[in-house]
């Protein structure tokens, strides 16, 4: 693994108009889900990692790619529409091109040629017709059987009024500058089944506390937290965007939840 780091993603875009995981990760933050490394790890576990083969789709900055290359796959690949994080992953982990540049909707992977598909983070970014889209996708690319692993952002309750949740994208569209679209877990697992897949273990829910100070020591350590506090404090634009992301999670963190779901293909049919 290389100690030379490529640029990070969006690091030529103002700051007012960065992407805000992208933004976070300029400013040392290496998390960049919303149930944190704690939900991650639970995922890992229910993806059933060792000894099978494993397509990771956006990849991001690859803290979750090591962590999936030291569970021991069979073979590891992943998948980032972002050229700066797949140059980053490759480069980090010395996994020399194992990451594409592609689009998790059309990956140019060969058709039921993996056993587990992971994601983080990325499906939430996308409309929903978007993310059916990506879902078919990793249905295309699984084998029967196969496991498609998602942790995402979500909202809570199932019930909650679409006036409620209208605000709520609005509010993160403005703030984190992303057309973010958390869904409700039945909305979540409606998309997967849509989908063709069968989602028969109970989703796996997380507080979604992404930049609270507990939460940011138990993702990034006390080295990596004090770090990531230090460029806030040392950078006014940037801590400016920080505190409203912050304000916009709060405001509304009765309703913003991490879920993580497993979603199974369907073996195939006996003769
Ligand atoms: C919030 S980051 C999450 C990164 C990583 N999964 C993590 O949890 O730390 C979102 C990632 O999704 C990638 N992404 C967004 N849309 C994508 C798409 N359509 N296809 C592939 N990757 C995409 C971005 O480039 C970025 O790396």
């Amino acid at each position: 693994m290389s100690n030379t780091q490529p640029a990070l993603p969006e690091q030529d875009r103002p700051v007012a108009t960065m992407a805000g995981h992208w933004l976070l990760a300029k400013l040392g933050k290496r998390v960049l889900r919303p149930g944190g490394r704690e939900l991650t790890q639970r995922m890992l576990e229910a993806a059933r990692i060792e000894g099978h083969d494993v397509v990771e789709l956006a990849p991001g900055l690859g803290h979750t790619a090591r962590e999936i290359v030291l569970r021991k796959p069979r073979s590891y690949r992943g998948v980032d529409s972002d050229p700066a994080a797949v140059a980053q992953v490759n480069k980090r982990l010395g996994l020399e091109g194992a990451v594409v540049h592609a689009d998790a909707a059309a990956t140019g992977l060969e058709a039921e040629s993996t056993d587990v598909v992971f994601g983080e983070a990325m499906l939430t970014m996308h409309s929903d017709r978007a993310k059916q889209t990506m879902m078919a996708e990793a249905f295309r690319v699984l084998r029967p059987g196969g496991r498609y692993v998602i942790h995402e952002l979500g909202l809570t309750p199932d019930g909650l009024p679409e006036e409620i949740k209208r605000e709520i994208q609005m509010a993160l569209a403005k703030s984190i500058k992303v057309n973010a679209r958390p869904l409700t877990n039945t909305e979540w697992r409606a998309l997967l089944e849509g989908a063709g897949f069968e989602v028969t273990e109970e989703t796996q829910f997380a507080p979604m506390r992404l930049l609270q100070p507990k939460r940011i020591v138990a993702d990034e350590g006390l080295g990596g937290a004090l770090k990531f506090a230090g460029n806030v404090l040392r950078m006014p634009d940037e801590r400016k965007r920080v505190l409203d992301m912050r304000r916009t999670f709060t405001a509304h963190r009765d309703a913003l939840i991490a879920v993580g779901i497993v979603a199974v293909k369907p073996a195939a049919p006996s003769e």
